[in-house]
């Protein structure tokens, strides 16, 4: 032993223990051995976000912090000991949303505006929805975030709500399929997704307390159908609870809408995130399954380790909340660290942005073939809007981008010639509205900009454009977003609008020269009283950086239309039955009222009864008021003409094909979408005349060639919810496979027979409160 000890001292040796590290860390154990080696504060600080602080802005809602990536929404928190990240969640819908300069650095950021989701819907291409979703992602992952805060799949149950530019149609099959392909491409690139606002989130009016009242039916065939049928095809990283409540609790707080329909029956394995708002219920939001709490307040964390202190709260559901999170974080680019270059190819994704935004026009009207224009003509071009595009709506789904084409550009980019003296006198009247703008300090918030105004013109100025021009073009347009609901006025020309196009219209006619009018809006308008006045209408909508390029690219017949309307255009907005219960010229803003205030009492705001029920869109029209549609669901022209042959439906199993040949009989190329309504016999419930079940869209066709399509359902699309039993079912008997070129135009009906079924759900959501049913 006295030998040892001399050795030792002789020849020192360093002992190497291998001390157990302290605490198992993310990627390298299993989730439920971090969770179960977590403090309940830890867990607890991870449920929520590291709020806004550091924003500089005036207290809106809408997400914008300075941290990680500044101009994102938000960030989780990290815990460095777990080895656990913090991650960066951002805006939105129409592409990234991040501030494009940052203090100190010369460098820009800007993203790609690509066109927004109700022109995305349009295109009724989910193949080119993924591709514009999959440069979106790219952005997401090279600018160095996790999630981006979309798709936006709100239904548009009436044409006034301020943010439908945001969402995709009146119908949730086309909804659904429209946001599983955002999913699909966005996520392709590694990073995540949230679709928002899980629902029933319809209008902006006092958005923050509204209480959708609504029959479990509506729900579960409209409101919900669209997220479930994305949540499903899509697999989204992340679901967005909305701000509004649904038939009493908030939806944040609802546990039988987060955990037993969306976990439960949906099977969705992913996390839900809420949207951004202050501390609500915390106890409840984590109990309901709002696993993460965004932008987040410290007060929310000390609230959770209180409520479990105090036996109010279970461990288990926060351990639930904690173990979705740190699912969610091991497959962040972040987690992974991965290397961001912060150069995305911007060029390549605005190829993209107007590749899709052309696919996404809809011809309304081409009398005489007024469409596409001769080449290099000479073109006059009224209206402000053509000389300021819009790109895309305000608030969370607007994008920083470097630029945004106007139609006169995209016009002279595509070899057209531009009447100098219009577009002198535009040039000067714009520069002065500008100048006026900036001088009356018009507000700019988050893309939010006044506009110049529509101005008139002299007869004898716009006659002799007629005689010195080849043609005219009348662009309109429209702009909304986040935190209003459009008032009614804005559904209507102005009367600048109207004595302008009739002028131009008249002036042009009586030259036996056309007229064109191009709508850069973001939702529905009126036109039953006009549309006859110009040559051709196109539905440009807001196509992004590239909108005039695109503009011209159809106009030029570069491109050949074939958008389709994804939803109604009525003759008047108070034809949906949905505007005797909507907010219709509520001034204020979207709300951010305490539980108590005496808005909460109020009709429509307060609360809102969907007293239309399942009659949303083309559900009700086609069936109750075929005569109060300007342009139905589904409805675009091109410039070519296609047949359809050899329709079959037929069945294997539970699923049903129906395949016909489209064939293109005109003299250009085009591609055709052929939509696939189903009738339904008489059964115990009331159903509207069809419901749309399948579409396609075909190729790129040549004149003489033809393509094969076939287009698939299940026999459960089939069900429509009887609340009595919460069920879905099927009646047996006789349908109708219809396949049409809108709601109202079936070109072929193929019969069929299906057998009875009923599928039992969980008997939840219920109304609180006896919901009236307008009877038409
Ligand atoms: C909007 C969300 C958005 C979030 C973060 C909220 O005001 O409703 O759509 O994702 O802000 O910016």
């Amino acid at each position: 032993m006295k030998k040892l000890l001399i050795a030792l001292f002789l020849f020192p040796v360093t002992l190497v223990v291998a001390v157990p590290s302290a605490k198992p860390r993310l990627g390298e154990a299993p989730v439920r051995k971090i969770v179960a080696a977590m403090s309940l504060e830890e867990k607890a600080g991870l449920l929520v976000g590291t709020s806004m602080e550091g924003y500089a802005g005036e207290g809106a809602v809408t997400g914008r912090t300075l941290k990680t990536v500044p101009g994102s929404a938000g960030t989780t928190r990290s815990l460095e000991s777990y080895g656990i990240p913090t991650t960066v969640m951002a805006d939105g819908p129409a592409g990234l949303r991040i501030d494009p300069e940052r203090a100190g650095d010369a460098r820009t950021y800007f993203c790609t505006a690509f066109p927004i989701g109700t022109m995305l819907a349009s295109t009724w291409d989910e193949a080119a929805i993924e591709r514009c979703g999959a440069a979106m992602g790219n952005e997401v992952l090279e600018y160095g975030c996790d999630v981006i805060l979309g798709p936006g799949m709100n239904i548009h149950r009436h044409p006034l709500c301020g943010r439908n530019f945001e969402y995709y149609s009146e119908d949730p099959l086309l909804s659904g399929k429209c946001g599983a392909a955002m999913v699909r491409g966005i996520q392709s690139q590694g990073v995540g997704t949230s679709v928002k606002h899980f629902a029933a989130n319809n209008q902006e009016s006092m958005r923050l307390q509204n209480d959708a009242r609504v029959s479990q039916r509506a729900l579960r065939e409209i409101y919900l159908r669209g997220f479930e049928i994305a949540v499903k095809e899509g697999r989204p990283w992340t679901v967005m609870s909305s701000y509004n409540r649904i038939n009493g609790p908030y939806t944040q707080e609802s546990r039988e809408l987060l955990t037993t329909v969306l976990h439960d029956e949906w099977g969705y394995e992913g996390l839900v995130v809420s949207d951004w708002i202050g501390k609500r219920n915390t106890v409840a939001q984590v109990h309901a399954g709002n696993d993460l709490m965004m932008p987040g307040e410290p007060a929310q964390a000390r609230e959770i380790v209180e409520a479990v202190r105090s036996g109010r709260l279970a461990e288990a559901d926060v351990d639930r909340c904690v173990t979705r999170v740190l699912e969610y974080i091991l497959r962040t680019p972040r987690f992974r660290k991965q290397a961001v270059s912060e150069t995305p190819d911007l060029e390549a994704h605005a190829a993209v942005s107007r590749q899709v935004a052309a696919e996404g026009m809809v011809l309304l009207r081409n009398e005489g073939a007024a469409l596409p224009l001769a080449a290099g003509c000479n073109l006059s071009v009224f209206g402000v809007n053509a000389y300021d595009c819009i790109a895309g709506g305000t608030g969370a789904g607007h994008v920083n981008k470097a630029y945004t084409v106007d139609l006169d550009e995209g016009l002279c980019n595509a070899g057209f010639r531009l009447n100098t003296r219009t577009a002198d006198l535009y040039a000067k009247y714009m520069s002065f509205g500008e100048a006026l703008l900036a001088e009356q300090n018009a507000l700019r918030y988050l893309g939010e900009k006044w506009f110049v105004p529509e101005t008139t013109l002299t007869p004898e100025f716009i006659a002799s454009r007629a005689a010195d021009s080849d043609a005219a073009i009348v662009a309109l347009g429209r702009n909304s977003g986040e935190y209003n609901d459009r008032p009614t006025s804005d559904f209507y020309l102005t009367e600048a609008e109207r004595e302008l196009l009739e002028s131009v219209c008249s002036a042009f006619h009586a030259a036996g020269k056309k007229v064109v009018v191009v709508l850069n809006i973001g939702g529905v308008i009126e036109t039953m009283s006009w549309k006859e006045l110009p040559d051709a209408i196109l539905l440009a909508w807001q196509g992004g950086l590239e909108a005039g390029n695109a503009m011209a690219d159809v106009l030029s017949g570069r491109v050949s239309p074939s958008g389709r309307l994804p939803m109604t255009f009525p003759a008047d907005y108070s034809d949906h039955p949905s505007s005797k219960n909507f907010p219709l010229d509520y001034r204020g803003r979207c709300g951010d009222w305490a539980d108590d205030a005496p808005e909460r009492h109020l009709r429509n705001l307060g609360f809102t009864c969907y007293e239309e029920d399942i009659w949303v869109g083309y559900r009700y029209f086609s069936t109750h008021a075929p005569e109060a549609v300007s342009y139905p669901f589904g409805y675009g022209l091109g410039y070519t003409t296609f047949e359809w042959t050899d329709a079959a439906v037929r069945r294997s199993g539970t699923d049903y094909a129906v395949t016909l040949r489209v064939t293109n009989t005109g003299s250009r190329a085009g591609r055709e979408v052929v939509e696939l309504y189903v009738a339904a016999p008489q059964g115990a419930l009331p159903k509207p005349v069809r419901e749309l079940r399948a579409f396609a869209k075909s190729r790129e066709l040549q004149p003489g060639e033809s393509q094969a399509l076939t287009l698939r359902f299940a026999a459960a699309d089939l069900a429509s919810f009887d609340e009595r039993i919460s069920a879905f079912v099927v009646d047996s008997g006789r349908y109708m496979a219809e396949l049409g070129r809108s709601a109202d135009d079936i070109v072929q009906r193929l019969p069929f027979v299906a057998k009875a079924s009923e599928r039992k759900v969980h008997d939840v959501l219920k109304p609180q409160e006896p919901l009236r049913r307008l009877k038409f």
